[in-house]
This record gives structure tokens, sequence and C-alpha cells, in this order.
């Protein structure tokens, strides 16, 4: 009897419909065709254990399954499910005109328990697009599925329950129903930290309130303890709130890179990643034999935070110059490419110097002027072009630390930063692809960001005494358009320009020889 399930197949981040069609016959062999990789190709086996566990009874038949469309490759063990199901159907041990209802997926254990899958978000949605009732996976990716409303979502713990689904009207699983509006506008920016805890850093809390209001990357440089890991973690909190659809597009990636907690629905807070130096440059980008997200990925409409910038190993950081412009990754496999999402913020700290105490206010630095300068030459300059802030972050004394008056809450930071990219949004309206001011180029630079006879000179003076390189130019006029935004300012007056320039501290070439 010839059969069909449905299962699908994630591709970058969006799922593509699986056909599986189940042929048995007189004979005894079994052969699975369309591209299947070998844990597919594996799969019998577990499902045999699976069937016979659970009381059923293969009989000795020949049993060929193809999986279509033929040209995408079938990964992983998600596809035990689907398989399982049909080879019940087509051997006859069940009966039910159901299954082409439901898109189908779950890897089997050895006794037919559910194991969760990887990417149930993207697949719930296609099957919904594509008219399917329902869709059934794994309890664990349940909630996950069940972002996706007007869509039957039923999370099943085994095998049997399943086979129950289908052949019985008295089934006893109960779709998952979450109501995803209301559980994004409940959960939307419940941040456990806030910049009410960092007790003086005025003017870095301001680069930072900066750097999220034009969208610029930002590097933090300062001495161990300084509190840069501690301002790193509270950005997301001061960026404007994610919109329903950027937070499904981020829940979408984290679904498909498996790294929702089990039972979890809509990611509603923008993410926080912040690697560890020794991360490698398929883990920072993607990729790999089954390809995932990366970090890039993860991060997107978040903070990507890069503690410890010169630890990371150059091919690392290399690898970040091209999402940083493009704002996605193409990662090129043997039979097709796959693109993941990747427009992050970049915040990087550092310590100054290999001690650490460099232009520190009570501690002697033991570096010599070249040491500090091979350190700082560890990041490439392309990658520190990208990186329109840079900032010297002085720990606070004591008297400031215990001070009990809390600082300005992240809620009325955030309010500013909205308002400077509600005026961004309304300008770069008919810009395809822009929305901030850390994506100008250089014709918007012209059009947008023109200094006055008054702040031309300032500038001039500025890049001569401060020694200023000329990269240094463009970003202090961006940063600078940043500044008067956040004012209400459509001219870019001389002040703007003198706070942007305090922002090259790395820049200046008399950095270590201060
Ligand atoms: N301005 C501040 N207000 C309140 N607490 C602070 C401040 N600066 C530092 N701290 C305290 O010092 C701790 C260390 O700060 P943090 O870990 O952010 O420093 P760091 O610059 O990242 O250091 P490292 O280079 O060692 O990673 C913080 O957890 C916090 O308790
Ligand atoms: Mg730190």
């Amino acid at each position: 009897m010839l059969t069909k399930t449905f299962g699908a197949a994630v591709q970058g981040i969006d799922a593509t419909l699986i056909t599986i069609e189940v042929n048995s016959s007189r004979g005894c062999m079994f052969s699975i065709v369309g591209l299947p990789d070998s844990a597919v190709k594996e799969s019998y086996q577990r499902i045999l254990s699976a069937l016979q566990v659970n009381g059923y009874k293969l009989p000795t038949t020949s049993i060929v399954v193809n999986m279509a469309p033929a040209d995408i490759r079938k990964e992983g063990s998600a596809y035990d499910l689907p398989l399982a199901i049909g080879i019940l159907m087509a051997t006859e041990l069940i009966h039910t005109d159901r299954a082409d209802r439901y898109l189908v997926m779950g890897e089997l254990s050895l006794d037919g328990t559910l194991q969760p899958i990887k990417g149930a978000l993207p697949m719930a949605i296609r099957a919904r697009e594509l008219g399917f009732e329902g869709i059934i996976v794994p309890r664990q990716n349940a909630r996950e599925a069940a972002v996706v409303n007007q869509l039957l979502v039923y999370g099943a713990e085994n095998l049997s329950q399943v086979v129950r689904f289908f052949t019985q009207e008295s089934s006893t699983l109960e779709p998952t129903v979450v109501d995803t509006r209301a559980e994004f506008y409940a959960r939307q920016n419940l941040f456990d930290t806030d910049f009410a805890d960092v007790k003086g850093q005025e003017n870095v809390k301001r680069a930072v309130e900066v750097a999220a209001a034009g969208g610029h990357n930002i590097i933090l440089v300062g001495a161990p303890g300084s509190g840069k890991s501690m301002l790193a973690k509270r950005i997301p909190s001061i960026l404007p709130p994610l919109s329903l659809g950027e937070s499904l597009e981020t829940t979408k990636i984290h679904s498909v890179a498996g790294k929702l907690p089990a039972g979890s629905g809509l990611i509603t807070k923008r993410p926080f990643r912040d690697p560890h130096h020794t991360i490698s440059s398929v883990a920072m980008t993607g990729g790999g034999s089954f390809p995932q997200p990366g970090e890039i990925s993860l991060s997107h409409n978040g903070v990507l935070f890069l503690d410890e910038l010169p630890e990371f190993s150059r091919s690392v950081l290399e690898v970040l110059r091209q999402p940083l412009e493009d704002r996605k990754i193409s990662i090129s496999r043997v039979r097709s490419n796959v693109e993941y999402p990747a427009g992050f913020m970049l915040v990087a700290s550092m310590n100054p110097c290999p001690c650490g105490y460099y232009n520190h206010p009570t501690k002697a630095c033991v570096c010599t002027p070249a040491q500090v300068q091979r350190y700082l030459h560890r990041i490439s300059g392309p990658l520190l072009d990208r990186i329109d802030l840079q900032i010297e972050v002085v720990p606070v004394p004591f008297e400031k630390i215990s001070d009990a008056r809390a600082g300005e809450s992240s809620e009325t930071i955030r309010r500013r930063v909205m308002q400077a990219r509600a005026i961004q949004a309304k300008r770069y309206e008919s810009y395809k692809g822009i929305y901030c001011n850390a994506q100008m180029n250089s014709k918007l630079l012209a059009l947008y960001a023109r200094p006055g006879a008054k702040g031309l000179a300032l500038l001039k003076h500025a890049m001569q005494r401060l020694n200023l390189s000329a990269r240094a130019y463009d970003r202090i006029l961006k940063v600078s358009r940043t500044i008067a935004d956040l004012e209400g300012s459509e001219q870019l007056q001389s002040h703007h320009l003198a706070e942007a320039i305090g922002y090259r501290n790395l820049d200046r070439e008399d950095w270590a020889s201060r």
C-alpha cells in the first residue's frame, strides 16, 4: 500500500514541505531515496525498535520510502515520526484518513518517546501557510510552535499518543494554545538589570545612549573591574522594544538553532549574546555540517558583546566584517547556500593594555608604549573602522559606588533613544534597508550630516591637534548626526561635533604615548 505523510526541512530560517511516501510490497528489504543523510537512513533501526516496544509487529515486506522534493537534503533524526506513521499505515498496521492534514515531525527514542527537534517554529509557520489543519511535534516544542496562531498545534510525548491521535476519535492529545499577541505585550521588556544600578559613569552612559540611539557599534576601553561588562549587559534595556515581527524573527532563529529552552514561547526581549573569546569562526558565523545559526545570528535584533576583543582570534574577528556591513550571512554548502539574518549591534570591550592599567587613575601601568600599541593593533583597522564610538571607561571612585542614590533608569534613557530613532526612521523612509544613522553611506552623509562653516573649522582643528586619522572623519559626522537627533536639532552644530570627536579615543595617534 502506498501512503503519504508530511514533514518539513529547515533551510536558513524557513521551512520547506517534505512529502514522505512509503510503499510496502512483497519482499523483505528497506530502502530510502530522495537525498537523505546518514542520520535519516539510520532512522529505520530506531523506528523498528520503537514499534516493537510499543507492540507493533511489522510484517515481512519490502518498504520503499521516497522523500520529495529530491533536491533538498534531508538531515537529522527529526523525520523519525512521519516515517514511523507512514510505515504503520503502509503496512496496514493502522488505518487513518487524517494523516495528510497534519505536518508531523519528531525524533524517536528506542522506546518510542519523542525527543525535541530544531526549527519547530518555522515548520509551524509553513504548515499554516500551506493550509494544514495542524502540526504534531514533541511536547517540548509545542509552545514554540504554538506561537503560530490559527493552526492546531499538538505536543506529543511518544509514538503511541500520535498513533492514537490518528486512529481514535477520542484522542487524549490537547492542542497547545498560546495567545501570541497577549503574551508578547505581557512579557515585552521584562529586564532584570537596569541602568539605574550603574553609579557615576555619566559620560560612558551618555556614549552608550548615543550608540543605542543611532544604532552605532561601540567599544568600551577600561581597566579590569571598571564596569564594562556591567554597562554592556544593560544596553538591550535601552534599545527600542522589539516589534512583534522582530520578536517572531528572533524566535525563529533561536528555534532553528535549538536554543529555545524547552517549553518556551516567543522571545520578547532583545537578545544579548556574549560568546567567550575562545569561540571558533563556525560557532560565530554559523554553518557546519548540520548548518546552524551562529552567535551573530543569535544576536540578531539585539547586542553581540565581545568581551576582551583583542583576545578573540584574528580569523574570528575577520569573519565579522561582512555581516557587519550586510546584516546577514551567507554560508555556502555543497548543494546550496543558506542565509541567516545577522543584524546586531556590536558592543566590544578591551583592557587598554596587557596589564590593564594604562591611564588608570590610581594604579601604575607596567607596560611600555610599544606594548600598548601592539595590544591595540591586535584589532585590525577594518574592524575598528566599523565601530563608530570608542570610549574610555575609568573606574568610579569609592564615594560614587557607595552613593545610595539610583542613577537614571533604563526606561527614561530608552524614551530618548526612541525619539531619536523616530526622527531617523522618518528621514530614511525612502531609502530601502536604511533606518538609522550608523548605516549612512557617503551620499547620505553629504545630504544629512554636513557641518556648517564653524563646525568644519572645529573639525579641521581637532583632527590636526588630536592627530585624528582620516577614517575617523566619517564616523564623527555620523555620530554627530545622532547627537543632533537626540537633541531634536536638524542642523549639525559645533557642540554636536565636539562631543562626537570625544568618542574617538583609540583613533588618536598619540593613544599609546600619553
Ligand atoms: N559604576 C558602577 N556602579 C556600580 N557598580 C559598579 C560600577 N563599576 C563597577 N561596579 C561593580 O564592579 C563589578 C565589576 O564590574 P565589571 O565586571 O562590569 O567590570 P569589567 O570592566 O567588565 O571588568 P573586567 O575587565 O575584569 O571584565 C560589577 O559587577 C559591579 O558590582
Ligand atoms: Mg568584564
